[in-house]
């Protein structure tokens, strides 16, 4: 690997002057700020954010055992997503590679900013053929976005695989780890200081419970995190979105344990679909998620509609023919499924 952060970053990013608001220019205490021109009079919410996050960072970093330096929160995963985009790729230029199927924003905020997307496949079994990512890659490639577990199928990609591109390729490789605490592995923060160009995506969205607020989190190095807070807008995370996720933060054992009565769930939910006869496969999944094969997927699902159960139809995917996407409810959501599922 020949990994050069400067020759990564487009020239225009390189060279620019971020703005500079008035919490930056002025960072002491006062008792009078006259210098953002809000509102003087005092409701909960007339003064602007701390543009950097520090306390929530704090708390991020002490939760993720990273220097808050190596972290960069974003209006969701997605802002994170549509940032390393167009700090990166060059439109018209450069390129994306994102192995299918995974989740669609990567190639949506790639079209948003022009930036031509190479469409690698995964195997049948959802992981990634190594031989024909190393075959798509060019010189103009600058992301590949790995999702694990991942969206839609709910498997975690081989890790070994991931460390061998993250050595072999010089561009910036993303692990989407929006449901890894569904999982009994670590991840991949303890091996961002080992692999320079390893950018990990995180969110408040999941097993947090607070998709609601829209608090993403991407880890990296010091100086990939430095690029995407020049670019981001000054304000991006709002004061109300700090406040609660850092009381939320401080319910970790809360989190926990929603996420083990969402595994025992899945695994409910997957003994029960097993013996429905129109479901023909329940992939393997360590997400908070099912992917099911059943007959007349578009049928079940409009008839499901009608019942007032709402699921998400995956059948036009690559590779997830006739499959639906089932995300695990509470116990009572889970059980009226299995009636409605099996009453079909
Ligand atoms: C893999 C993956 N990443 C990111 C997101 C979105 O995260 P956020 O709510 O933080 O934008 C999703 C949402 O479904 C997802 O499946």
């Amino acid at each position: 690997m020949n990994f050069d952060l400067l020759k990564l970053v487009r020239p225009n990013v390189l060279k620019l002057k971020p703005y500079s608001s008035a919490r930056d220019d002025f960072k002491g205490s006062a008792s009078i700020f006259l210098d953002a021109n809000e509102n003087p009079f005092p409701n909960k919410y007339n003064r602007y954010p701390d543009p950097h996050q520090y306390k929530l960072k704090e708390r991020i970093s002490e939760l993720k055992k990273i220097k808050a330096e190596q972290i960069f929160l974003g209006n969701g995963s997605d802002e994170a997503i549509d940032l390393l985009c167009r700090a990166f790729c060059e439109p018209g230029v450069d390129n994306v590679l994102i192995p299918q199927p995974t989740y669609g924003m990567y190639a949506v905020s790639a079209d948003i900013n022009a930036v031509e997307i190479i469409s690698g496949k995964l195997t049948k079994d959802f992981d990634l053929d190594l031989d024909a990512i190393k075959n798509q890659w060019n010189p103009n490639t600058k992301l590949i976005f790995l999702c694990s577990p991942n969206n839609p199928s709910g498997n975690l990609l081989s890790v070994d695989k991931i460390k061998n591109i993250l050595g072999s390729f010089n561009g910036l490789v993303i692990v989407d780890e929006a449901y890894l605490d569904f999982t009994s592995y670590e991840g991949f923060v303890p091996l961002l200081n080992k692999y320079p160009n390893l950018v990990i995506l995180q969110t408040l969205s999941k097993a947090w419970g607070l998709a609601n607020i829209r608090l993403g989190m991407c880890f990296a190095s010091t100086d990939v995190i430095a690029i995407l807070n020049k670019i981001k807008p000054p304000y991006n995370i709002n004061g109300v979105t700090q406040q609660i996720a850092l009381e939320n933060l401080q319910q970790v054992e809360l989190k926990n344990k929603w996420v083990e009565e969402i595994i025992n769930e899945r695994e409910h939910l997957r003994s029960e679909f097993l013996k429905i006869p129109s479901i023909k496969r329940v992939y393997p999944s360590e997400a908070n998620f099912l992917l099911v094969q059943i007959n007349d997927a578009q049928k079940i699902y409009q008839q499901l509609i009608v019942k007032g159960i709402v699921l998400r139809d995956r059948s036009n995917v690559i590779l997830c023919g006739d499959c639906l996407r089932i995300t695990v409810g509470t116990p009572m959501e889970n059980k009226e499924l299995l009636l409605q599922l099996n009453q079909l």
